[in-house]
C-alpha cells in the first residue's frame, strides 16, 4: 500500500492547527471548528485521519448516558483509519508514513494482563469511558484556538482531522497489501468486536446454533464470524425488519422481530432450536434484550456473550439460580484480541476473504456531515456510515 504523501515531516514538533467536530454538551449537534493539536509526546503517535465511521458506543458516550462519561468539550469517534504525521520519543515500531488504525482497547505489552495468554485487558491503555485526557500526563492534546482543553474519548478521539494517542493504542497495518483503507477502517472496532466475540469468546464451531440479538454492524459482524466457522443456524434478532435483508448476506439463516413475536423471543427460539441455541450474543445493549438472549441459549451447555454497552445503574437481569440451569454467560471486548499483537494476523485474515467486509459500509460523507451520519445510525438506516476527511 503507498502512503498519501501526509507525512512530509513539516508538521513534526509543531502544534496542527485543523478542523474538529467538537461535542459541547450531551447530546448537541457537533459543531465544525478550528482546533489545535499539540504535538505527541514520549511513545505517543500523532495520525492524520483518512476516514472515520460511527460506532454505537459514539453515540452513548455523546448523550452521556451514563453519567460518569460525561465531559465535554469533547472530541468523541473511535472507529477510524489513518496515516502516521508523527511520532513522540521512544516510539519504534511505528513510523511516519505507516498507515495505522487507532484501538480503543490498548496494549502496553508489559502489564499483567498483557502478559496473561487469557486476556486482552491491560492495566494502562484498556477500555475505559470514563479517562478523558492523556494517560501519561493526564492532559488533553487538543484545545480550542483560545487554548481551551477539549477532552478526549476513549483512548482514541476520531472526528477530527489529527489526532494524538499512545502508541498502545495504535495498530500498524501498513503490510496489508489485501484490503484498501476505507476497510481498514472496520478492523478499528466493529467487525473485530463482533467476530473475534464468536471466534474467541464463544469458539462457535461447525454446525451449531447461534442467536443475534441487535443486528447493527456489531451482531452483523458475529453473524459473519458465526458463519465463517460453519454455524449451521444463525438466528437474527431486531426491532427493525429491515435489517434482516443486509442480515441474510451476512450469514442470518432466520429472523425474529419480537414487536412480532406472539411468545417471549426466547421461547420462540428455543421452540426452532430443539431446546435453545448453542451460543447467544446480545449487541443492543438492553437488558430486557440481555435477558431474553440468556434464556435462548440451550441448558446445560448455552453460553450468552454480552457486547452491547449497557446503561447504569441496570444491574444483570438474571436470578443466581438460574445459573444452575448450567447455562453460561460472559462479556466481551473488542472480540478478545490484543489489539497490536493480534489484529494484524485477522486484518490478513480478512484480506484473504474469510470474514466479508464488503457489505458493512453502507453509506459514506463528508467528515463536516457528521451530524448527518449519527442519525443514518441512530435511525437504523446505516451500519457504517465512513466519514471521509
Ligand atoms: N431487540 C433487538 N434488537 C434491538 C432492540 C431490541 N429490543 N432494540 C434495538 N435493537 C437493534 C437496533 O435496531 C439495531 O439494529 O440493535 C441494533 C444496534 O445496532 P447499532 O445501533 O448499529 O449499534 P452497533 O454499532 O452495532 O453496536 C451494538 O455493541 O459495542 C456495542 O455500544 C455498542 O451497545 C452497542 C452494541
Ligand atoms: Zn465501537
Ligand atoms: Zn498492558
Amino acid at each position: 500500500m503507498t502512503s498519501p504523501e501526509f507525512a512530509n515531516g513539516e508538521t513534526r514538533g509543531k502544534i496542527i492547527t485543523c478542523k474538529a467536530a467538537v461535542a459541547y454538551g450531551p447530546g448537541e449537534p457537533f459543531v465544525i471548528e478550528q482546533i489545535h493539536v499539540h504535538p505527541p509526546q514520549n511513545m505517543e503517535v500523532r495520525i492524520k485521519i483518512l476516514y472515520s465511521s460511527i460506532c454505537h458506543t459514539d453515540v452513548s458516550g455523546w448523550k452521556g448516558e451514563n453519567e460518569a462519561q460525561r465531559a465535554f468539550p469533547r472530541i468523541f469517534g473511535h472507529e477510524a483509519s489513518g496515516v502516521v504525521e508523527s511520532v513522540g520519543k521512544g516510539v519504534s515500531e511505528i513510523k511516519e508514513g505507516d498507515i495505522v488504525v487507532p484501538i480503543f482497547n490498548g496494549e502496553c505489552g508489559e502489564c499483567c494482563y498483557c502478559k496473561c495468554e487469557k486476556s486482552n485487558m491491560c492495566e494502562r491503555f484498556g477500555v475505559n469511558p470514563m479517562r478523558k485526557v492523556m494517560e501519561s500526563d493526564g492532559r488533553s492534546r487538543f484545545s480550542t484556538i483560545h487554548g481551551k482543553p477539549i477532552f478526549h474519548f476513549m483512548n482514541t478521539s476520531t472526528f477530527t482531522e489529527y489526532t494524538v494517542v499512545d502508541s498502545a493504542c495504535v495498530v500498524n497495518l501498513h503490510h496489508v497489501q489485501t484490503l484498501n483503507i476505507k476497510k481498514l477502517t472496520l478492523l478499528s472496532c466493529g467487525v473485530p468486536t463482533g467476530v473475534g466475540a464468536a471466534w474467541n469468546i464463544a469458539n462457535v464451531h461447525s454446525g451449531s446454533s447461534v442467536a443475534v440479538f441487535g443486528l447493527g454492524a456489531v451482531g452483523l459482524a458475529v453473524a459473519e464470524g458465526a458463519r465463517a466457522s460453519g454455524a449451521s443456524k444463525i438466528i437474527g434478532v431486531d426491532i427493525n425488519p429491515d435489517k434482516f435483508i443486509k442480515a441474510q448476506a451476512l450469514g442470518v439463516t432466520d429472523f425474529i422481530n419480537p414487536r412480532e413475536a406472539e411468545k417471549p423471543v426466547y421461547e420462540r427460539i428455543r421452540e426452532m432450536t430443539n431446546g435453545g441455541v448453542d451460543f447467544s450474543f446480545e449487541c443492543a445493549g438492553l437488558s430486557d434484550v440481555l435477558r431474553d438472549a440468556f434464556l435462548s441459549t440451550h441448558e446445560g451447555w448455552g453460553l450468552t456473550v454480552v457486547l452491547g454497552i449497557h446503561t447504569s445503574p441496570r444491574l444483570l437481569p438474571i436470578h443466581p439460580m438460574e445459573l444452575f440451569d448450567g447455562r453460561r454467560i460472559v462479556g466481551s471486548v473488542f472480540g478478545g484480541f490484543k489489539g497490536r499483537s493480534q489484529l494484524p494476523h485477522f486484518a490478513t485474515k480478512c484480506g484473504r476473504g474469510v470474514v466479508k467486509l464488503d457489505d458493512f459500509i453502507t453509506h459514506e460523507l463528508p467528515f463536516e456531515e457528521v451530524n448527518k451520519a449519527f442519525d443514518l445510525l441512530i435511525s437504523g438506516k446505516s451500519l457504517r456510515c465512513l466519514l471521509h476527511f
